[in-house]
This record gives C-alpha cells, sequence and structure tokens, in this order.
C-alpha cells in the first residue's frame, strides 16, 4: 500500500491513528501538533497543552538542558537525540515520571525548523522486565534452599558416621584425663607424662573441633556467591569429610589431584562440595555389597584453560541399563531408605556453574560420574 500524505486530512487521521504519541514542536519547543495517543499518555485535555512548551513533558533534569539540546543542535548540527532515539522519562499531568523510548525528527520547511518527536510508552516493558528479575530471584533463593535441605539431609545421612567420629577423640579425652587423675592421685606424679596426657588431650580436642567445624561449615545456610576457589583445596576438604561416611562401610578414598596446584575455578564454594560428596557418598553406597576391595578414586583435571573436571570412580555394582536414564530424575532411587534427591539437585547446581555432569559406565566394574566447572582464568587469588 502507498499512502501520500498530500491532504491535510489523512494526515490527521494517521495521528489520530496512532498507537505511539507524536508530538510537533517548533524550534523553541512549542507544540503545535499534540495526537490523541500523547494526550491520553500524559493524561492532558489537548487544549491544556497546545501552545505550551514541550519542557512541562519532561522531568527537570531534562528540562533544564532542552534549550541548550535545540539550540546546540540548530547551530553545529550535533546530534544529542534528534536523527537518534533513546530511553528516557517522561512527566504526567499528576506528575508521575514514566520510561518512555523518544526518538525525534527534524522537519525543515518554510516556516523555519520544526521538530516531531515519537513516543512510544516503555511502562509495560518495564514492570514486566522487573517481574522477570523478580521470578529469577525467587527461583535462586528456591535453588539455594533447595540446595540447604539437601545437605542437611546428607549429613543426616551421615550421622551415625559423625557421631563415630566425634566419639573417638571423646573417648581418647577421658582416657587420658582418666590416666592424668590417678598420676596426680598417686603421690610419684611424673611431670612428663602429665605434659604428654594434657598435650594428647589438646590434640584430640583440636581434632573433634576439626569435625564440628566442617560439618557446621557445611551446613551452613549461605547466599550463592561465584568466586575464585582452588579447586583441589576444594576437594580435598570435602574428602575428608566423605572419610567419616567410607569408614563406616569399610571403603578406601583415593585422592588423585590435579598436577596444576593453583588451578582455580569461578564456583560456589560450598555447592560443589555439595555435588562431590553426594557423588562420593553414591559411589561409597554403591559397594555396600562389594566383596573385593572398596575404593572410590576422586580425580581433579584441568581440561583445558577454561574448564577443569572432577571425578568420581567406584567399583561398585553399577545401574542396570534399563534405569540409567531415570537417574537424574528427582525422587528416583534403588536405595530403601534413599531420598533420590541427591543426583538431581547435583544436575541443578552443576548447569548454574554452567558445568556438566556427566556418568559412564566402567569398562571392568562400577561407574564413573565426572562434572566441570568454569576455571577462574586470568584470576589470581
Ligand atoms: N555410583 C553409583 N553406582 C550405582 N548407582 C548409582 C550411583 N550413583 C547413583 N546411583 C543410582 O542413582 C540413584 C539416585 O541417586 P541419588 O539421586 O543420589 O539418590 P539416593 O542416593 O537418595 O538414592 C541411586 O538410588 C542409585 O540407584
Ligand atoms: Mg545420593
Amino acid at each position: 500500500m502507498n499512502y501520500e500524505l498530500t491532504s491535510h486530512n489523512s494526515f490527521a487521521a494517521l495521528l489520530d491513528a496512532a498507537v505511539d504519541s507524536i508530538i510537533v514542536s517548533d524550534s523553541t519547543g512549542i507544540m503545535l501538533v499534540v495526537n490523541p495517543a500523547a494526550t491520553k499518555l500524559f493524561g492532558y485535555q489537548k487544549k491544556e497543552i497546545m501552545g505550551k512548551n514541550i519542557k512541562m513533558l519532561m522531568p527537570e533534569k531534562d528540562n533544564l538542558h532542552h534549550d541548550g539540546y535545540m539550540k546546540n543542535y540548530l547551530e553545529t548540527g550535533q546530534r544529542k537525540i534528534i536523527g537518534l532515539g533513546r530511553e528516557t522519562t517522561g512527566v504526567k499531568k499528576d506528575h508521575s515520571v514514566f520510561p518512555m523510548y523518544l526518538s525525534v525528527g527534524h522537519i525543515k520547511n518554510s516556516d523555519g525548523d520544526n521538530f516531531v518527536g515519537i513516543i512510544h510508552d516503555l511502562t509495560t516493558r518495564q514492570q514486566q522486565q522487573r517481574q522477570l528479575e523478580q521470578h529469577e530471584i525467587e527461583i535462586r533463593k528456591l535453588q539455594e534452599k533447595l540446595a540447604h535441605v539437601a545437605r542437611i539431609s546428607t549429613l543426616g545421612e551421615m550421622v551415625t558416621g559423625i557421631a563415630h567420629e566425634i566419639n573417638q577423640p571423646l573417648t581418647a579425652i577421658s582416657t587420658y584425663a582418666q590416666g592424668s587423675i590417678r598420676m596426680l592421685n598417686s603421690k610419684a606424679a611424673d611431670t612428663t607424662e602429665l605434659l604428654a596426657a594434657q598435650q594428647k588431650i589438646t590434640g584430640q580436642a583440636e581434632r573433634a573441633a576439626q569435625v564440628i567445624g566442617k560439618i557446621r561449615n557445611f551446613a551452613k545456610k549461605t547466599n550463592i556467591k561465584h568466586q575464585p576457589q582452588n579447586c583441589n583445596a576444594l576437594i580435598s576438604e570435602v574428602a575428608s569429610l566423605a572419610e567419616v561416611h567410607a569408614k563406616e562401610l569399610g571403603v578406601t578414598l583415593q585422592l588423585q589431584l590435579s598436577e596444576h596446584p593453583d588451578l582455580l575455578v569461578m564456583v560456589d564454594g560450598i555447592q560443589v562440595q555439595q555435588v562431590a560428596l553426594n557423588l562420593i557418598n553414591n559411589a561409597i553406597e554403591s559397594m555396600t555389597n562389594a566383596q573385593d576391595q572398596k575404593q572410590v578414586i576422586i580425580r581433579t583435571t584441568k581440561l583445558d584453560e577454561n574448564t577443569a573436571e572432577i571425578s568420581v570412580h567406584d567399583n561398585g555394582e553399577g545401574l542396570a541399563e534399563a534405569l540409567e536414564e531415570q537417574m537424574f530424575d528427582a525422587f528416583f532411587t534403588t536405595k530403601s531408605a534413599g531420598l533420590g534427591m541427591g543426583l538431581a539437585i547435583c544436575q541443578s547446581i552443576i548447569a548454574s556453574h554452567q558445568g556438566i555432569i556427566r556418568f559412564r559406565r566402567n569398562p571392568d566394574k562400577g561407574c564413573t560420574f565426572s562434572f566441570t566447572l568454569p576455571t577462574a582464568v586470568g584470576i589470581t587469588l
């Protein structure tokens, strides 16, 4: 179709039909044409704004510069907004400020210079954007909560081992303390022996405190924060926590750390430890009924400049091929006391780190789970 705006009527019809606001002003900013969409948007009657300065529709900060912009453009042709478009704000009759996209064109005719402004209201778009952002924040909070609940539940599953791990130093402390009392009661108390007993007590108390410290750190409620972390340190620490569960089931853990001691990953440390602990615990549990040596190998590797990989290898019973596809589904479990949330949470945590979690059947026995993480390239601690 070809519209030729030759007659005044078709120009008026176009202005009336336009969804966006159209305002024509002269070079001093006096409004000469205002279409219905504009009066509606700004909340004025046509007669209230016709012949007034366009500055009344702008917030004070723009309004102060407006004359300068126009003058400057007309004198120098320098464009700040004229001939271009930009997001800015407008002011309605009720003084409320709203976001808008403004494009301004220069009309040169026999009467002099006029300007046409086309205004697109961005209120709805901005609201939608805010809602979307709010939604994303809520999802992140939910993921944080879910991950936290899962960590507590993992610790719950490990509680017997943990109790054992703490009970050992407590028993030792009690034994050394009783020995010290006996020595003190007998007349011939030997200070060297007493000192040795006190040192043993201190050492054991520190050991118990370390176990509690690790558990407290792991059980903490934290906001997700991605920062450079030493990959080997993260995994060694979590392996020592898993040791508790391993010992209980007669499994040995073997750590094979990357030869890059400064391998840094850009991650939320606790969440990554949570993934590793889940995989290690699953590996340990897969060997409950195994006859031969029960061993889990935990490996950290630098795949390339941008990627690190952590893998957990077991020689357990594996899983029936038909069930492999469901492994990462929420609530899928083959254990009588399993919750089936472990791998589902691992997957969501790794996805939020732009990583990939994979499962592979070992050629001989058992399986290997691995996940990738982004390295903190160029960032040094
Ligand atoms: N290392 C593994 N070896 C064999 N099967 C595994 C291994 N890891 C996970 N699975 C299977 O995947 C299922 C889901 O694991 P997970 O989501 O951690 O839940 P849960 O440990 O509570 O069962 C397990 O019940 C098990 O059948
Ligand atoms: Mg599990």
